[in-house]
């Protein structure tokens, strides 16, 4: 295709502007994540523009934001890094975030985007971020040939979970693939607690984080329930990346993931078909709720004019309806812009884009903590250090872990 169809398609001016580079921190750095930064790359050389890659190892973003942290305070921002929620709102505090609001009304963003979504995107009512993504988060995914090797279904409870677990490391498969990574465990947690809790105790601990939900026998259900899944993990655990998990449930080494969707990315990149190879299927409890996890940039105020051109082109490409169907079929995930067309995404994408719109209807769409949707940077992480530690260390009790979550969600002086 030539350079000036492409660029139609995008939804942008075929590139009479002087081309620049945009530089963006990320940390999509996996096989299916790198498939998918890839069409953002190709989106931006085909008006003309260079890339410089700014990926930083490490799933959930947590080693991500230390480098932008330094950049930004080394007054060397980049074009635009990859952050989301509350951050937005942090980083806008600081007076160092682009206005996006000519490029938001040309694209009509408003009428384009859920509206919680939009007010995230902005910062005093200015967009100064742009989204790419819905994910959901609790998923399970499982591989095919090792449950019909223990001949049993897809687990609806946790006690079939635990079931299925008990079989499956009878006939010598790891049941539950597990990075050991604050982040990761984290993850799990979260999809315990929806799990366990349901959505609207998720939302008073995580969301409100009211101390009579932290504190509770419904949070000690969580905390016993997420514990017993350690049993079914494997020794080598510790320190292993998310895709490397992935890897084992597709290799067939181990049965299940507790993941958020880019692990399906995982899956795709590796040659595998859903519902052939793989299921995904909601975590035990979790069917009529969802965990929300939108990936979005934030774009930062630039010096040069050819850097703001390119800047803009990165904006409006990540926007166009053709963009978000390429990328999120790559990721994963769903497009979070409307009137884009659904009809090559698989049963786990149209099963995620009708959930998204029905649990929002039933009011049981519920943002990620684990994932930095629901709380700013402190808090989060007061809770995930938490969470680890629970998991990491059995001495360390349910009201310990409770009397923890209590302190971390008080207001600090
Ligand atoms: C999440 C991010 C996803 C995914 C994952 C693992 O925080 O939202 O897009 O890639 O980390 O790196």
């Amino acid at each position: 295709m030539s350079r000036a169809a492409m660029a139609v398609l995008l939804g942008v001016a075929a590139a009479a502007a002087p081309a620049g580079e945009v530089e963006v921190l990320h940390w999509w750095t996996s096989g299916g994540e790198a498939k998918s930064v890839d069409e953002l790359k190709r989106a931006l050389a085909t008006q003309g523009h260079a890339w410089r890659d700014l990926a930083v190892q490490g799933g959930g973003g947590d080693a991500a934001m230390t480098v932008l942290r330094s950049r930004v305070t080394g007054g060397n921002p980049p074009t635009a890094a990859q952050l989301k929620g509350p951050a937005i709102q942090e980083w806008g505090r600081m007076g160092v975030l682009a206005n996006l609001d000519d490029v938001a009304t040309e694209q009509r963003w408003d009428a384009q985007l859920p509206k919680v979504v939009a007010e995230a995107m902005k910062y005093n009512g200015h967009y100064v971020a742009v989204p790419v993504n819905v994910h959901r988060v609790n998923w399970l995914w499982i591989n095919r040939d090792a449950l019909r090797k223990v001949g049993t279904r897809a687990p609806q409870s946790w006690d079939e979970f635990f079931a299925l677990a008990e079989k499956l490391q009878r006939a010598g498969i790891v049941p539950v693939a597990h990075g050991g990574q604050p982040w990761q465990e984290f993850t799990t947690f979260e999809t315990v607690a929806l799990g366990v809790g349901g959505a609207d105790f998720y939302r008073k601990a995580f969301v409100k984080l009211d101390p009579a939900a932290l504190k509770s026998g419904t949070m000690e259900s969580v905390l016993t329930t997420f514990r017993r899944i350690k049993a079914y993990t494997d020794k080598a655990a510790p320190r292993r990346d998310w895709n490397q998990a992935t890897a084992m449930v597709i290799r067939g080494e181990a049965a299940m993931q507790f993941m958020g969707d880019w692990a399906k990315g995982e899956f795709l990149a590796a040659g595998k078909v859903p519902n052939k190879d793989f299921l995904c299927v909601s975590a035990p409890g979790t069917e009529r709720s969802y965990i929300f996890n939108i990936d979005s940039f934030a774009m930062f105020q630039l010096q040069s004019a050819a850097a703001r051109t390119a800047q803009r082109a990165l904006v409006t490409s990540i926007m166009s309806p053709a963009f978000q169907e390429i990328f999120n079929l790559n990721k994963g995930s769903i497009p979070v812009a409307a009137g884009v067309n659904m009809g090559r995404f698989d049963l786990c994408g149209q099963e995620s884009g009708a959930y998204f719109t029905a649990t929002a209807m039933i009011n049981t769409l519920v943002p990620s903590i684990a994932h930095k949707m629901a709380q700013p940077a402190a808090v989060e992480d007061a809770f995930k250090e938490t969470v680890a530690a629970f998991w990491n260390d059995e001495r360390i009790t349910s009201a310990q872990a409770m009397d923890r979550f209590v302190a971390a969600a008080r207001p600090k002086p």
